[in-house]
């Protein structure tokens, strides 16, 4: 089905709704599924920026050349190399064999790589241009953002930023596709979450970025996820800003992992106790419940955080190891933090959420406690000192 739109004059949007994947990476949940955005402008050129998840290919393609009326592809812009934005290429060539991809030093080992592509290439570097007719074409890197080879492409006759991923959100586009014409209160978490899980490791090349393309005069940005941006520009901006900085708010983060309940009794008796020291923004989280997903966005929003786990096998629950690893390898930044756990007899969650502490380098605000099975006068006199300490920290 032909689902283009024209976005302004010559540039319109080919993308495609993804309702059907439950996870994106293979990992991350994805309730409101995803938008796949792919651009074409038709100047004496034709450029297409970007493509879609390959299974989305038939609309795609349909979309396209609907838009072209029998006009052939002459560059396709290749601003980032995940599957999601190049799984089409190959098909795409077999429409358009003519077709140049553009892209940088590190896009085209990728592409041969990962589908045999390595002639009819235009290699740009930082500051390029092309001449596509009326309008041009500036190129940009914006290297781990978040692979080495991202780079953003920019027109400056129009304004529009063609930014891949960066500015992105899940959620698919449900009858509009500009942030003016979908609910941006219902995709909030979506806006944020796709940051914090897809981005989010890399705010110091985000701070870099935002900091080049703070210099261009934009009026519309144009990412590969999510709605189109040209009302709200300024916003999605600070949010970025805002996020790899890993600027906070004064709320607190409780995950308990509890295989009998002694543990989530402890988180829910150091929530009461933070709520009794004044503290409103409280999130509890089981982790063999909520995804990580969920808990890292939320950890990304609020500045403290306070784990729980009882022991498994002479070690830490799976679902709280799972949700260490994933915050250790992103290096989340800014946090003050507690814990606590439980065992029946030798234990094993304490020596490891302690290290965890060390490596992710947040400032532990209290003493850990460790009960043995049910909850003890001693325990939950451990857990308000714990709820005094952090709520302490954040008021201070
Ligand atoms: Fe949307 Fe990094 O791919």
């Amino acid at each position: 089905m032909n689902t283009a739109i024209k976005i302004k004059n010559n540039i319109y949007w080919i993308g495609v709704n993804d309702r059907r994947t439950h996870i994106f990476e293979n990992y991350w949940p994805l309730p409101k599924g995803v938008a796949y955005n792919s651009y074409v402008i038709t100047d004496e050129k034709v450029v297409v920026i970007d493509t879609v998840e390959r299974s989305r290919m038939d609309d795609y393609i349909e979309s396209l050349q609907a838009v072209l009326q029998g006009r052939q592809v002459d560059y396709l812009i290749v601003n980032h190399m995940e599957p999601d934005h190049t799984g089409s290429i190959k098909a795409l060539k077999c429409y358009y064999p003519n077709l140049t991809v553009v892209g940088n030093s590190k896009t085209f080992p990728m592409l041969q790589n990962y589908y045999g592509i390595d002639s009819n290439l235009l290699e740009v570097k930082e500051g390029d241009s092309l001449s596509i007719g009326q309008y041009t074409l500036n190129f940009y890197m914006a290297p781990m953002l978040h692979w080495p080879e991202t780079m953003v492409t920019y027109l400056p006759e129009e304004k529009v930023l063609f930014s891949g991923d960066i500015f992105g959100a899940f959620g698919t586009l449900d009858g509009g596709i500009f942030d003016d014409q979908v609910d941006l209160d219902y995709l909030e978490e979506e806006i944020s979450r796709y940051y914090s899980n897809i981005v989010g490791k890399y705010g110091v090349p985000a701070q870099t970025a935002l900091k080049k393309l703070g210099a261009l005069p934009i009026g519309t940005i144009c990412a590969t996820h999510g709605p189109i941006w040209r009302s709200h520009i300024g916003d999605i901006i600070a949010r970025y800003d805002r996020w790899s900085k890993y600027e906070t708010e004064a709320g607190i983060v409780i995950a308990f992992s509890s295989m009998y309940g002694h543990t989530e009794q402890m988180a829910e008796m150091i929530g009461r106790f933070l709520m009794e020291a004044g503290i409103k923004k409280i999130r509890i989280h089981d982790t063999s419940k909520t995804h990580p997903s969920y808990i890292i966005n939320d950890i990304f929003r609020y500045r403290g955080v306070i784990f729980g786990s009882c022991a498994y096998n002479g070690g830490i629950f799976p679902t709280m190891e799972t949700l260490l690893n994933e915050l250790e390898n992103m290096g989340v930044k800014n946090h003050y933090f507690a814990y606590f756990g439980n065992k029946t007899w030798g234990g094993g969650a304490m020596p490891r959420l302690k290290a965890f502490a060390e490596k992710i380098k947040w400032e532990v605000v209290a003493d850990p406690d460790e009960a043995t099975g049910a909850i003890k006068a001693t325990d939950m006199e451990q857990c308000r000192l714990i709820a005094q300490a952090m709520s302490e920290r954040l008021k201070g």
